[in-house]
């Protein structure tokens, strides 16, 4: 069993988006209701991305202070200049790993891709390391997918 029950945040969604909820909305609806999964869900941060840059549209948990971060810069940059997910399980362990907050022991990143363009990502820390096993991750790919479709 996943912490996050993904088919219940895509329903919801699904439902916003017909409600005529838009990306603002869908992305904060997403921090929020991610966060309220518990641990490992410490802090949800959706980067969008704008040329060069990911720009921080919405967020649950801990204010940082990276709300414009550019490609290749810290894990997040990272995932974007090597298009694909990650999954740092030991932040310590990331020489580019850029702090927002000192209790945070790992973090999972995962692009949201519509096709082959990538529209940003969804970024969650955890205070425990080694957060996020497989089937977590996988969990946050289907809303990931969802989102790509909605946006
Ligand atoms: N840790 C990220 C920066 C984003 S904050 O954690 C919300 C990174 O290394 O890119």
């Amino acid at each position: 069993m996943t912490r996050l029950d993904s088919d219940r945040l895509v329903r919801a969604l699904q439902g916003a988006y017909n409600q005529g909820k838009r990306r603002k909305d869908l992305l904060q609806l997403t921090a929020t209701r991610m966060r309220a999964a518990g641990s490992p869900y410490t802090g949800v941060y959706l980067y969008m991305l704008h040329d060069y840059d990911l720009l921080l549209e919405a967020f649950d948990g801990r204010a940082t202070e990276h709300t414009k971060i550019p490609v290749g810069k810290g894990i997040c940059g990272r995932a974007v200049a090597e298009r694909r997910d990650i999954n740092a399980a030991d932040v310590a362990a990331e020489p580019d790993y850029l702090a927002c907050s000192v209790e945070t022991r790992s973090e999972l990143v995962v692009l949201i891709r519509r096709g082959e363009e990538i529209l940003g990502q969804i970024d969650i820390d955890s205070d425990v390391v080694n957060g996020f096993d497989e089937s977590e991750s996988k969990a946050v790919k289907e809303v990931a997918d969802a989102l790509a479709a909605l946006l």
